[in-house]
């Protein structure tokens, strides 16, 4: 184990889009347990869209950040943290994290599943995408869906979680061609477009002619416009997100007819999926099987090397992902 630390550290408040140098990467001794804690060596970073809306104050300027973070324990001062365990975290953006075992979730022994996933379809992620479509959705076999940022990592695990549960017509809205065609040919989406290529509105009623039943929405603004728009009666809204303002503050907020949502008896229901963790193993055992029969496969796109943490941050908030973004230790072995 290496004997220096590395903690990455918010120095400055963005305007719009945050940039390298909004960080810093400060160095200090790898930090030593005491009596009822342990040392994770941190393996696996999430990088997420909420740290962004935290930069704006949430974040403590020049003190470490917090974030969710796979690791393994090197040192215990804690018979509840055995060295060796795999353990999940939120200490995050650091090599070395000190951790009490009521701030700390051993991982569960999933042979066959890969380490990574449990920051992507079966971490916060995943989760976030499976109280949607269950407990907000109350998703219904053959219902037609529209997903937007559909290729981030929420809106991958919604397109397959929903192909699982038997949705009808899936589509998704994206940001490129190559992701386009990735939602196309492997995630199980029958229909997707690029929100660039034009209005939302216009793509989605080509996409989707009849309408839909479901919107799970990671973005807002015009996206949401328009699927309040194309909602059938008894329509559904899961509000999940809303990465298309994280970055513009000031952007205009969303119109939409109003009448539609009396006149459609319509739902427009938003969650934070931190109040649904006990939901956790019923995700294990819903995704669990599919992952080890090869009928789920977590999308991710993972950077190598923690230093290359803040880059990979600030690519995920301009599109530079495709499901989940995750950093990896470099050399971590797993
Ligand atoms: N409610 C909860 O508890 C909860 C939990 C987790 C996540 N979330 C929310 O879920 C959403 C997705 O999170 P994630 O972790 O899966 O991130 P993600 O979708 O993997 O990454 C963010 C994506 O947002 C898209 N994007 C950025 N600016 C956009 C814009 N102006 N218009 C349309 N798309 C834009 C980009 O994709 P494109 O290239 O496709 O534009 C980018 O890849 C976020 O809004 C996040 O805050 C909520």
């Amino acid at each position: 184990m290496n004997d220096i630390a590395l903690t990455v550290q918010q120095t400055a408040r963005p305007t719009g889009f945050p940039s390298p140098d909004h960080f810093r990467f400060a160095e200090s001794p790898v930090p030593e347990p005491s009596p009822g804690t342990a040392l994770v060596e941190n393996l696996y970073w999430s990088v997420d869209p909420y740290h962004r809306e935290m930069m704006d104050g949430d974040f403590e300027l020049n003190a470490p950040l917090e974030g969710r973070t796979l690791g393994r324990i090197v040192e215990s001062r804690d018979p509840a943290l055995p060295e060796g365990e795999i353990v999940f975290h939120r200490h995050g953006w650091r090599t070395h994290s000190v951790v009490r075992p009521e701030e700390t979730r051993l991982l569960p022994h999933h042979d066959g599943v890969p380490l990574s996933a449990h920051l992507s379809v079966l971490g916060g992620t995943g989760l976030t995408a499976y109280v949607g479509l269950t407990r907000i959705a109350r998703l219904r076999e053959g219902d037609d869906l529209f997903v937007s940022a559909a290729a981030g990592g929420v809106g991958t695990a919604t397109g397959r979680f929903a192909r699982l549960m038997g949705a009808g017509l899936l589509v998704g809205s994206a940001g490129s061609a190559a992701k386009v065609a990735h939602l196309k040919e492997h995630v199980g989406y029958d229909e997707a477009f690029d929100h660039h290529e034009g209005p939302v509105a216009e793509q989605l009623a080509k996409a989707a002619p009849d309408g839909i039943d479901v919107f799970v929405d990671n973005v807002g603004g015009d996206h949401l416009g328009a699927a309040i728009g194309a909602l059938r009666e008894h329509g559904r809204v899961v509000r999940i997100g809303t990465v298309g303002q994280y970055n513009t503050r000031d952007a205009p907020p969303v119109l939409f007819n109003h009448a539609d949502v009396v006149e459609k008896s319509l739902r427009i229901e938003g969650f934070l999926v931190s109040n649904h963790r006990g939901l956790q193993e019923e995700l294990y055992e819903f995704a669990v099987p599919h992952l080890l029969d090869g009928r789920l496969t977590p999308d991710e796109t993972v950077v190598d090397g923690f230093e290359e943490i803040v880059d990979a941050f600030v690519s995920m908030l301009r599109g530079g992902n495709t499901g989940k973004m995750i950093v990896r230790r470099t050399g971590n072995g797993l």
